[in-house]
């Protein structure tokens, strides 16, 4: 008959499937399990009342089981526990009755990691932005995607893979004019899983760091800087901005650096226009 498709994630356990429809108890009979690759390995053997673990392929001890009850309508399907992404492929169910019937089953153990977005590197203008997918099954698509969901230009994706797991990264370069939050998306249709990870990249003329998750931060972060800033210039009365630094008149001609290393001409001129009398 036509193959069955079975999707888990990795660590929940999988029912395959194989049953008569005629619903013949098979309690009597004869029924084994193979995985078809890499070598028709032994999953699991029933024969009328005894279930078998001699031949059975180290890989499945202790994780495969039948359904007694459900033998008594011709239900010979069983359930292997803790899937593993390795479980992946083709399976047949060999029924022995009069003549033997067979089935096919397809298993595919899905192992979807979240991606990781890192800040390479941040400029007034320009944030260089790296996302890690690491240990994926099977082969994600990844992509970065704007705040509206459309799709960001991107370098090739380096791709690596140990055994069945993938590990993809996809550099893209931002710019100052695209908005301010970004998404890096992998995508696996087969398992039909989609999962992100998010960044807000403010550039310096707004907040001069970059705030996973929270927007909120940042305007925090500046508000609360703002005061220090107004309480400093009502303390020095004086204040003269010369390229970046902060240089109090009152005082020597020693600079002082603002408050916050991160700070950046764009801020400072930010602040001046609004705080600064
Ligand atoms: C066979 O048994 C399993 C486990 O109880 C169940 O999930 C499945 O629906 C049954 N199949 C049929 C056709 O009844
Ligand atoms: C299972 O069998 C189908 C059909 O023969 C094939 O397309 C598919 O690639 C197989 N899956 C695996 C994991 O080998
Ligand atoms: C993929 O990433 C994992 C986890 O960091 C690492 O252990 C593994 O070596 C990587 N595989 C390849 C082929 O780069
Ligand atoms: C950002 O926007 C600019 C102009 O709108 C566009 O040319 C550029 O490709 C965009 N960059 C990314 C990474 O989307």
């Amino acid at each position: 008959g036509s193959r069955i498709k079975v999707v888990v994630l990795e660590g929940s356990d999988a029912v395959l499937p194989c049953s008569l429809s005629t619903k013949e108890k098979t309690e009597q009979k004869l029924f084994n399990w193979k995985k078809v690759d890499p070598n028709k390995q032994e999953v699991f053997r029933y024969d009328g009342g005894n279930h078998y673990n001699d031949g059975q392929d180290e890989h499945f001890r202790g994780r495969v089981s039948h359904f007694p009850l459900e033998l008594q309508s011709g239900n010979a399907s069983i359930i292997i526990k803790n899937t593993l992404v390795p479980d992946s492929g083709n399976y047949t169910c060999d029924l022995f009755l009069q003549k033997k019937q067979a089935f096919s089953i397809e298993l595919v153990v899905g192992a979807a990691p979240k991606p990781l977005i890192h800040v390479l590197k941040i400029t007034e203008d320009e944030a260089r932005l790296k996302c890690e997918v690491r240990g994926a099954f099977p082969k994600p698509k990844v992509e970065w995607r704007d705040g509206d969901g459309n799709i960001l230009p991107a370098e090739e994706p380096q791709v690596s893979h140990t055994g069945e797991r993938y590990n993809i990264t996809l550099l893209t370069t931002v710019t100052r004019t695209n908005s301010s939050l970004f998404h890096c998306v992998a995508t696996q249709e087969e398992i039909g899983h989609v999962t992100e990870d998010k960044l807000y990249v403010a550039f310096s003329g707004t907040c001069g760091k970059v705030i996973t998750g929270w927007l909120g931060g940042c305007f925090i972060g500046i508000l609360s800087f703002a005061l220090v800033i107004t309480g400093w210039l009502v303390a020095t009365k004086t204040i003269k901005i010369h390229s970046g630094r902060l240089r109090s008149a009152n005082s020597s001609s020693e600079e002082t650096t603002a408050p916050g290393s991160e700070t950046g001409p764009e801020e400072l001129r930010v602040l001046r226009n609004s705080s600064v009398v």
